[in-house]
């Protein structure tokens, strides 16, 4: 038992998650090949995504450690209050993540809003309280019976609203000509503030300056760093779900900004701390990506977990609607299984065409996508255990929408 610990904490803090994953599938006697055949599924639904309502508030996400919650008036964490602390002064859709646990944000006898104990005798008019300051901000309601258990540990992941409401300027100074020092991740050591709609010319809508370039999943930002000299006129994003490696790709692109190779570089590279798989249209406009990557994505190998692929078809209908007819998406992996999925359903897909490899000599990506990442390179340090590494692109084909 011990010794089979050993080697999943050795397979995952090695990273060799992949390999390692099906190693164990074996060994359990699981199915190697998990996914069945997709050529048995039925046909599939042709639709196209015209327009995409966004989510105001974004939770599920624990932004802060256990014991904290995100303080939206500083943007930090801070300690969870204690009994009989004043939670008033923040919107009532927040006070459930304020106090400690056992406690809620309640006003009793009159008097304004302080942490104390959980009573179930108030919980009707807690919910209704929650419930009216929740709809409007479409929380479901299902949310809100998690929020009514006042102990949760989870705090609010910030989001923007729309892409009205994305600051690009803080992300790529050099080119909005306001340098700023912070970094602005989206991460508790970083955070971004959304504080309402901003200017045309700072928020992509006006202005020569909009994120072309997508890298879903970005890791430790390897494919960023090597496409950003390739293509130094392109504002290129990474996406990514963990807080410590974001934090860490920030500060690899601020320190090559700041010329830690030499010349100041990558002005045109930075990253956020998000859910790809849910808030693309909250940053990007219908049609605007060229290019969308998504290399090595986590193979997720079990049947029931397959709604976690990053590449789905359904998913795919919104990577759809955020890129440009004619525009690129790369999916690259050493999971062969995982290549047959991302393949399948870009293949069924209306709005995907695969580009035949003679169209693909001398794309500059492609090169970087295979190689240039940490996922890649692992694969090729590997030697003679190494895998092969499988690799797609599709065009973006048909109209924008029926409005163009
Ligand atoms: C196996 S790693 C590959 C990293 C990188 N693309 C590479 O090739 O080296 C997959 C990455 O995707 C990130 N990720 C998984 N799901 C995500 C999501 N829904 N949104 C953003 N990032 C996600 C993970 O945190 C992880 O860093």
């Amino acid at each position: 038992m011990i010794a089979k610990a050993a080697l999943i904490w050795f397979l995952s803090a090695t990273e060799g998650y992949a390999v390692g994953t099906k190693f164990l599938q074996k060994k359990r006697g699981l199915p190697v090949e998990p996914f069945g055949h997709r050529s048995e599924q039925t046909t599939k639904p042709l639709f196209q995504v015209l327009d995409l309502k966004k989510p105001t508030v974004v939770e599920g996400q624990c932004l802060c450690p256990t014991g904290q919650f995100w303080n939206i008036k500083e943007g930090l964490c801070f300690k969870k209050y204690g009994a009989g602390i004043g939670c008033e002064a923040f919107p009532p859709e927040y006070q459930k993540h304020i106090c400690q646990d056992g406690l809620q944000c309640r006003a009793e006898n009159g008097s304004n809003a302080s942490c104390v104990a959980c009573a179930h005798a108030t919980a009707l008019s807690y919910r209704m309280q929650q419930q009216s300051a929740s709809l409007s901000q479409g929380i479901s309601d299902r949310k809100l019976s998690e929020g009514l258990a006042c102990c949760g540990p989870c705090s609010v992941l910030r989001c923007s609203a729309s892409p009205d409401h994305v600051d690009w300027s803080a992300h790529f100074p050099f080119f909005f000509e306001c340098p700023q020092d912070r970094l602005q991740l989206n991460t508790a050591e970083n955070p971004i503030e959304y504080p309402g709609v901003v200017p045309d010319e700072r928020n992509g809508k006006a202005g020569p300056h909009q994120v072309r370039f997508l890298d879903v999943g970005c890791g430790f930002g390897g494919l960023l760093m090597a496409l950003s000299p390739k293509f130094p006129d392109k504002l290129m994003l990474g996406m990514e779900i963990r807080e410590q490696v974001t934090n860490y790709v920030g500060k690899r692109i601020q320190a090559m900004r700041q010329g830690a190779e030499g010349e100041p570089s990558h002005h045109n590279v930075s990253v956020i701390r998000t859910n790809a798989m849910k808030f693309l249209p909250n940053y990007f406009r219908k049609g605007q990506l060229e290019k969308m990557f998504f290399c090595f994505p986590d193979p997720h190998f079990k049947r029931k977990n397959a709604r976690r692929r990053i590449i789905s078809y359904g998913l795919l209908s919104v990577y759809a609607y955020v890129m440009a007819p004619g525009g690129l998406l790369y999916h690259a992996t050493d999971v062969k299984d995982l290549h047959e999925w991302m393949d399948t359903a870009c293949e069924e897909h209306p709005l995907f065409r695969r580009v035949p490899p003679e169209e693909l000599e001398g794309d500059a990506c492609l090169e970087a996508v295979t190689a240039e990442t940490e996922e890649a390179k692992r694969v090729k340090n590997l030697g003679r255990f190494g895998h092969d590494v499988y690799f797609s692109v599709f065009r973006r084909v048909g109209p924008l929408s029926d409005g163009g």
